[in-house]
């Protein structure tokens, strides 16, 4: 079937798929059978447009990158100007939402309000904003599966690297029963700038001017974004209710040069790692900075790069690194997850 999509947001990650949209479309229908196309594009700040025909995503693109708004796309009989998202979720003719709007960890909105209005009218959608994630997790999930639809959101841990659907998928069968990782990469950046003797605050610098960090650097710093993604890891791969308040959680913002280059001399390192472990019944969960021997598999992680490692009982433990986000990289996770809904597949 050819999908229709209707994009709400269209900052990088919006964009991000969409360019691989545009580059990729015929090889991925001929090559995965995917076939689809964007008829409705609506973010807070560069306007909206919805064509039940489909839009031309090359020409929305240019325009959205010479003038930074879509009042610029070429007027067509059939082309709607300026509805807002909830109008856009229920009324489109899309059948599925790609929500890719900001994200806001304390609310989780208005990407909650985004899913419940996508799943009532019966659509899919797919995501990479953790929000609702970490925070709705139990009840947007009752919700699409009462509307039979698809829920996916690959890229809110380690944007296009599967830890959702690798463990969901490949290591199934498996007991998990711990999970630990570097989850964040503007920590892992600026733990290893450090180790090579710049300073916290030069090294947090450089994560911001490369585009690593969140709006509000504090959420990587204090550890927060890992104990989202930590939270959705309990949920979806151990299947624990686990909330954002039962999780302790200490930042990197403390450590000095001196603790860095005294744990180097020892042959150790610091990393900020996520954890939870199966307990009884129970799983527990942390975010903190831990000191690794060199050797340890997560010491060696350098850089933006995230890995995570499960711990499984017949498999033994696997270990899983790549980038952790990313516009091309989250773009592809939103990729992999219209590809998985085309497949039926999780
Ligand atoms: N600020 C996040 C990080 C981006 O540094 O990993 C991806 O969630």
């Amino acid at each position: 079937m050819s999908h229709k999509l209707a994009l709400i947001g269209f900052g990088g990650v919006g964009q991000g798929l969409a360019e691989i949209l545009c580059e990729r479309g015929e090889k991925l229908y001929k090559e995965v059978g995917f076939d689809s196309k964007v008829v409705a594009i609506t973010d807070m700040m560069k306007g909206a447009i919805y064509d039940p025909k489909g839009i031309d995503l090359e020409k929305a693109l240019q325009v959205v990158k010479e003038t930074g708004s879509l009042d610029g796309y070429p007027e067509s009989p059939g082309l709607i100007r300026n509805w807002d998202s909830l109008k856009t979720i229920s009324e489109s003719n899309a059948d599925t939402i790609v929500e890719v709007t900001f994200t806001d960890v304390k609310t989780g909105q208005p990407a909650i309000d985004h899913c419940k209005a996508a799943f009532e009218s019966g659509k899919n959608v797919v995501m990479s904003n953790k929000g609702p994630v970490a925070l709705a997790f139990h009840e947007l999930s009752e919700l699409a599966k009462k509307n039979n639809v698809r829920w996916e959101f690959e890229g809110t841990v380690m944007s296009g690297t599967p830890a959702l659907r690798m463990p969901i998928t490949t290591l199934a069968g498996n007991e998990i029963t711990e999970i630990c990782g570097i989850l964040n990469g503007t920590t892992n950046y600026i733990l290893t700038k450090m180790e090579d003797g710049l300073s916290y605050e030069a090294a947090l610098k450089e994560a911001q001017e490369l585009g690593y960090a969140e709006a509000d650097p504090t959420s990587d710093v204090e550890g927060y974004d890992a104990r989202y993604k930590i939270v959705i890891l309990s949920n979806t791969i151990m299947k624990a209710p686990l909330t954002v308040e039962q999780v302790k959680c200490e930042g990197i913002s403390h450590l000095t040069l001196d603790d860095i280059k005294r744990a180097k001399s020892e042959g150790m390192r610091w990393k900020l790692l996520a954890r939870a472990k199966k307990v009884g019944e129970e799983v527990i969960a942390s975010v903190g900075p831990e000191c690794l021997q060199e050797t340890d598999s997560l010491a060696s992680i350098q850089g933006a790069t995230n890995a995570i490692t499960f711990d499984c009982d017949l498999s033994g433990p696997i270990t899983l690194s790549g980038a952790g986000a990313g516009r091309i990289e989250t773009g592809f996770s939103l990729l992999i997850d219209l590809i998985n809904i085309e497949r039926k597949q999780l």
